[in-house]
């Protein structure tokens, strides 16, 4: 199946991520764990995966992250292959593990990007210090990893993703570990830094409420092997609108063509639209 752009960014930009019959096998054939998947992201598009546990979700992200290859089909990151891309660290990343490196701080893994693109110290102290404010971490810079929560952990490796504005973030459950409040307010303030950097995310989540309200699509994968089952449009509305649009009537509605989609439902109403309103 291919799935055409929902909404080109700048004209003549390549795709931020082209999947292309994209297949993964592991243990010598015995697991297949991606068939057939194709899929084209826009810059500065936001798309969720969504999916039964085990469907392929973090194979797909490691695999546009070149750190795992595919048994078939292509994958390019704004035009290149994913090597390349890797190489050139175009993107950002934030997977389930928090990976800090333990024997630095807070403050010198926010900014351990930087570093390698030798940015100045003064511009790698700044960043940092916004960035850790932003993640409500900003009296934790000078401590160890080992000396926060796993959620406080968690929000140190979505502030490295996003130290060098990246035009492309993969977040594999990064919200997993927060709590609710927290959760929707790095929600909210992905959804600006994305806005303002015009970064393309792909996003893997398990809540239907959360890959709604970030998502310009969200694709709902079906059990393993996973295939792309459904793509259910969302968003339409105003973003930062923020709880206004939690509590909606087309918010909701989209949360229901989610899940019938994840169902298997084939129900009118999967296609949620742009036009909810
Ligand atoms: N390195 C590996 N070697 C062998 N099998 C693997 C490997 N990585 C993943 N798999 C298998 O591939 C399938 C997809 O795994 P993956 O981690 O991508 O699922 P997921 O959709 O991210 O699940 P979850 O929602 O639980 O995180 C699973 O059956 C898993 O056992
Ligand atoms: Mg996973």
């Amino acid at each position: 199946m291919t799935i055409s752009v929902a909404e080109p960014g700048s004209p003549g930009a390549p795709a931020a991520v082209e999947l292309s019959h994209l297949g993964k096998t592991f243990a010598a054939g015995a697991v297949t764990a991606l068939s057939d998947v194709s899929l084209s992201v826009a810059a500065g598009e936001f798309v969720s995966l969504i999916g039964p546990s085990g469907c392929g979700k973090s194979t797909l992200l490691r695999i546009v992250a070149d750190l795992e290859t595919p048994s078939s089909g292509t994958v390019t990151v704004h035009g290149k292959p994913a090597r390349q891309a890797r190489i050139d660290q175009d993107y950002g990343i934030a997977f389930q593990q928090a990976g800090l490196l333990d024997w630095r701080t807070v403050a010198a893994n926010v900014e351990l990007p930087l570093e390698l693109h030798k940015v100045p110290k003064a511009q790698r102290k700044a960043r940092s210090a916004e960035l850790l404010a932003m993640a409500g971490l900003g009296e934790f810079a000078d401590r160890y990893p080992a000396e926060l929560s796993g959620g406080m952990q968690q929000r140190v490796a979505i502030a490295r993703a996003l130290a060098r504005k990246p035009s492309l973030l993969l977040m594999d459950e990064p919200f997993g570990a927060l709590d609710e409040m927290t959760r929707e307010r790095m929600q909210d303030e992905l959804l600006r830094i994305a806005e303002e950097t015009g970064a393309a995310v792909v996003f893997v989540t398990h809540s239907i409420p959360e890959a709604v309200y970030l998502s310009d699509r969200v694709v709902v994968l079906s059990a393993r092997p996973g295939r792309i089952s459904d793509i259910v449009a969302t968003g339409g509305w105003d973003r930062r609108a923020g709880n206004d649009v939690r509590a909606s009537a087309p918010f909701f509605a989209a949360v229901a063509a989610v899940r019938a989609a994840l169902r298997g439902e084939d129900d009118d109403t999967v296609v949620a639209g742009r036009d909810l309103r």
